[in-house]
């Protein structure tokens, strides 16, 4: 069988790239992979583990084992073990902790697989920060989607504070920062577009306007799909 297409959004946090490409694959009826989603379950685990971030052996060694599910109690609900860890994810600790794990060349290895596996017909939308350029480098669309840095800072604060979590925007800022430097400059699969991704600049866009355009671009890219 020919492998299914795959639309791979990628961009640093905040660029809107979840929202986007959840809708997106709604609209295609195509399955969705949150590739963030994986590194922040594996970022809880290792807290709740106990795991030392500087034994990568054990980390990779989590992250191979990972018992993780999504969409059990609801559609964008994550379950660790078992228990609902969709707002756990999501915090401050939850953010540093993915971008930590995302730093350990072992445990990328070892949740490759795993995102492979997304990868079945009629297609998949996936997004993260190397979907268009490790593991999906055949993808048939790839999108980079960037922001200015404050406002990426404004729709995380407004995101956090309706799901009812606590935030303070100068703090989400600096940590936003700091986040950017470490997934753009380490030495494995850093932020970056690929080669061959149309980059599309968010900061004065809003969703619908995004989604609109990159569904044109998939109809350009993906002509048999009749969008
Ligand atoms: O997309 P997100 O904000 O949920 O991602 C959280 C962190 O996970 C991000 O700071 C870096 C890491 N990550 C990664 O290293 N590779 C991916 N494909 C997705 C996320």
């Amino acid at each position: 069988m020919n492998k299914a297409p795959v639309i791979a959004i990628d961009g640093p946090s905040g660029s809107g790239k979840g929202s986007v490409a959840r809708l997106v694959a709604e609209e295609l009826g195509f399955a969705l992979l949150d590739s963030g989603a994986l590194y922040r379950v594996l970022g809880i685990a290792v807290l709740r583990h106990g795991v030392d971030l500087e034994d990568h052996a054990a980390v990779a060694e989590l992250a191979r084992t990972l018992d993780v599910e999504f969409g059990k109690s609801g559609e964008d609900s994550v379950a660790l073990e078992g228990e609902d860890v969709t707002l756990a994810i999501r915090t401050d600790a939850g953010s540093d902790m993915a971008s930590r794990v995302g730093g350990i060349p072992a445990a990328r290895t070892a949740l490759l697989e795993r995102q492979l596996a997304f990868r079945q017909p009629p297609g998949l939308v996936a997004d993260g920060r190397d979907m268009g350029t490790v593991v999906f480098p055949d993808a048939e669309v790839k999108i980079f989607l960037t922001a200015a840095v404050e406002e990426r800072a404004k729709r995380r604060y407004k995101q956090l504070i309706g799901k009812g979590i606590g935030a303070i925007l100068p703090d989400l800022l600096r940590d936003l920062k700091e986040r950017d430097e470490r997934d753009s400059l380490r030495a494995i699969s850093p932020l970056k577009p690929a080669e061959d991704a149309t980059v599309l600049d968010t900061t004065d866009l809003d969703l619908a306007a995004v989604v609109a355009r990159v569904l044109e671009l998939v109809t350009a890219q993906l002509p048999t799909l009749d969008t």
